[in-house]
């Protein structure tokens, strides 16, 4: 066995992380624990997955439950379109495959949402095949410990680590040494503050030897985020307020939001009202403005979203239909999955009311 996988199982066997996806071999859970924790940090994945493992122990369950009710379970985790992918593969799974998990790493690789990472992932902790997990996780323990510098979005560093990762797994227990790699990599050899002074494999570590650690990974790409500013109409017709649900070919897919103005910078009052969405919905219309909200911030992988809040009284039939929205009273809003954005606002506008 390689010194480092002996140093990181060593150190493996003193920390202490109990997680409820380590006590099962049940695919169907390790699958799901695994899509909630893409992109997701362990304590924030950690609630979700008890509750959709008490709503849906099985695959069956998750398969035949509504599509809404997935989505607003999902609420507040992000990336909706693991939410999608998560419910098509259990219907997959539930109906074309019978309700039998794959069992091979290509069965299960072909699964959608289901890529190189998470293949590995579930094959390692639930089958014990010998596949290297190789994540954010893996890319940083590795480029430390071997002072490996190749950009890790490239392709020639994808090769390297890929190569080094299959070199130091363990075969003979793949769900342990996977299990350890991770756990060290979000623990232990963390992105800022690692906590060297107290690292089993600091002394054949490169990066600590030539105080490299604050400068690996290395990334050849910085992403820029594009901005886009949203204008939200509030449209309430007595009780009821209008909504839509955000369709396919954009962020959000599926989830709900309100009657959009979208434009390249955030509005005045008095512009909006001369864009053809506005003059489109509202001309002629009785109308009160009840309130303009501060801008809202929030942050995706690729985009930053700017939104206000118009809160708009109509007193005649708004006839939204014909745009494709729908009309919900609004004490029932909690029951709607909305971007975070808009729960943002929405509970910021409740504690002004009281
Ligand atoms: N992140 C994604 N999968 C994980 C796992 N199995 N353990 C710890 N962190 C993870």
């Amino acid at each position: 066995m390689q010194h480092f996988t002996k140093n990181l199982l060593e150190w493996f066997a003193q920390s202490h992380r109990p997680l409820p996806w380590k006590e099962t071999k049940d695919a169907y859970l390790i699958w799901l624990s695994e899509i909630i924790l893409q992109q997701t940090r362990v304590e924030q994945g950690l609630p979700y997955f008890e509750r959709f493992r008490a709503a849906y122990p099985r695959v069956q369950q998750l398969a035949d439950a509504p599509e809404d009710e997935v989505m607003r379970m999902w609420e507040g985790l992000g990336y909706y379109s693991r939410a999608r992918n998560l419910h098509f593969t259990a219907k997959h799974i539930a109906y074309d495959l019978k309700g039998k998990f794959p069992d091979t790493y290509e069965g299960i690789r072909a699964l959608k949402g289901v890529g190189d990472y998470t293949a590995a992932a579930i094959a390692s902790f639930a089958y014990d095949l010998p596949y290297a997990v190789l994540d954010g996780n893996v890319y940083r323990v590795l480029s430390r410990y071997f002072g490996e510098a190749t950009p890790i979005d490239t392709t020639a560093g994808k090769k390297i680590f890929r190569r080094l990762a299959d070199d130091m797994l363990d075969t003979k227990n793949p769900a342990r040494y996977n299990q350890a790699i991770m756990d060290f990599g979000a623990t232990h050899c963390k992105p800022k503050q690692p906590l060297c002074a107290t690292c089993l494999l600091k002394n054949d570590c490169k990066a600590f030897a030539e105080n490299t650690v604050g400068t690996l990974p290395v990334k050849s790409k910085k992403l820029k985020k594009i901005t886009r500013y949203f204008h939200y109409l509030i449209i309430n017709e007595g009780e009821n307020v209008w909504l839509k649900k955000r369709g396919a070919g954009d962020i959000w897919h599926k989830l709900y939001d309100f009657p959009l103005i979208e434009d390249q910078a955030t509005r005045t009052l008095e512009e909006l009202k001369k864009t053809s969405e506005w003059m489109d919905f509202f001309h002629h219309k009785n109308i009160l403005i009840q309130k303009i909200s501060r801008p809202f911030l929030q942050v995706l992988t690729h985009r930053k979203i700017i939104a206000v809040f118009i809160e708009i009284k109509i007193k005649e039939n708004f006839e939204g239909e014909q745009y494709g929205f729908v009309q919900a009273p609004r004490t029932t809003l909690d029951d709607y999955a909305f971007p975070r954005i808009l729960n943002d606002y929405l509970k910021d506008d409740v504690l002004e009311l009281f």
